[in-house]
């Protein structure tokens, strides 16, 4: 069963207008359950309007360093819960947070001799920075070679972090800042393109591609981790399918947000027998829900987080039947073949399923 413990924030503090980072204390006693590798996120539970919501928020922090473990979280128009974080969340506050979890991780070891290629954009660098900071202290024979987009220079979460670690670890670090909407004084018209901070656009196809050339890997070991928007990451792993990067070099973190136009029909009423902490539990699930729901709808505690098909903290395995998945930014290709399924996202097609959650 997903367990939630309360945490008390350290900290609160404003990164840039529409985005804060938040520090937790963690006792002695909870160090263990709340060590993390770079790149993971934690769930974050509230009760907001009277209903439970949870969500998920990267770690910005690295596990190496002797720093709290902080989340950095940005603003969406009209979002929930990003709101009530940066509205209402103060020092001392109580927090109910899942211990860290994801498959979105670098393997660090200090004897690896990597090149490491990092996209990011807007709030995706929380997870990319967590990596950022472990590698370059950590790994003193690989190198870093980062693109970062953002609208305009003010919307640059982290950029005095950033510009620190670029002029500590200048011999392996190149960082190259990306601006869709630069704010621009009369003196830059002037300025070449080399000399300005910061190259005009978005971390598209080409900007992907200008940016490996022109800073090619020094290791033959390469490994692309990417974290952004749906058509960043899209257009960043087209430029690397371009290139030829194989799959098993690629590493992606979606933080969910597009709207689903999936239309497919459910079976309905089918008979569900799903298997969670040792229980066997029958129920029917009405059409329109799906399996997650259904067991939170019939008083189980399933585990979940993101509720989008994006963190796969839902993941259960098919025994029996069919189903459809609404939306799947989490599970590969082969997990699907050997049955795995996001009980958040699953939708019935046949009339009897069966599904066991691990233990
Ligand atoms: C594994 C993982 C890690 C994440 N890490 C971070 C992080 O480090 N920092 C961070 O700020 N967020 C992160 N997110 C996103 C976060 O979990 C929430 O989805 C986000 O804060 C929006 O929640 P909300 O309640 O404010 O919006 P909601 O009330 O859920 O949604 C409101 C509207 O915004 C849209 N929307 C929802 N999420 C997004 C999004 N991410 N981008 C654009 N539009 C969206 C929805 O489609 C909806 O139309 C992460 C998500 C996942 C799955
Ligand atoms: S709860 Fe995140 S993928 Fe299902």
């Amino acid at each position: 069963m997903a367990k939630f413990y309360q945490l008390k924030i350290r900290e609160v503090k404003k990164e840039i207008e529409d985005a804060v980072s938040i520090a937790f204390d963690v006792s002695d006693d909870l160090l263990d359950t709340f060590n993390y590798k770079p790149g993971q996120y934690l769930t974050l539970k509230f009760k907001i309007n009277n209903e439970e919501v949870r969500r998920s928020y990267s770690l910005c922090s690295s596990p190496i360093l002797n720093e709290p473990l902080r989340i950095g979280v940005k603003r969406v128009i009209k979002g929930l819960v990003s709101n009530h974080i940066n509205d209402n969340l103060k020092e001392g506050d109580l927090v109910e947070v899942m211990p860290p979890d994801g498959r979105f991780f670098a393997d660090i070891k200090k004897e690896n001799y990597k090149t490491y290629y990092l996209f990011s954009a807007g709030s995706g660098i929380t997870p990319i920075l967590s990596i950022l900071k472990t590698i370059l202290p950590t790994e003193e024979r690989s190198y870093v070679h980062m693109i970062y987009g953002n609208r305009s220079q003010d919307s640059i979460m982290f950029n005095d972090e950033l510009e620190e670690l670029k002029e500590q670890y200048k011999d392996r670090f190149i960082l190259v800042k990306t601006l869709s909407r630069p704010k621009s004084n009369w003196s830059d018209l002037w300025k070449t393109s080399k000399e300005q901070p910061f190259r005009k656009g978005r971390v598209d196809t080409e900007a992907v591609e200008w940016f490996i050339n022109e800073h090619p890997p020094y290791a033959q070991n390469a490994e692309y981790y990417i974290c952004g928007p749906g058509t960043m990451i899209k257009n960043t792993k087209k430029a690397l399918k371009n290139i030829d990067v194989p799959n098993n070099r690629i590493f992606i973190e979606s933080f969910g947000g597009g709207d689903s136009k999936d239309t497919t029909e459910a079976y309905g009423n089918a008979k569900l027998t799903a298997i969670l902490d040792g229980e066997t539990i029958q129920t029917t699930i009405p059409k329109g829900k799906t399996i997650l729901r259904t067991l939170i709808d019939a008083g189980k505690e399933p585990p979940y987080s993101c509720e989008g098909g994006v963190c796969s903290t839902c993941i259960c395995k098919l025994k029996t039947g069919k189903v459809h998945m609404k939306t799947n930014l989490a599970l590969s290709e082969k997990e699907v073949d050997q049955g795995y399924i996001l009980s958040c996202q699953s939708i019935p097609l046949s009339e009897t399923i069966e599904i066991e959650y691990k233990k």
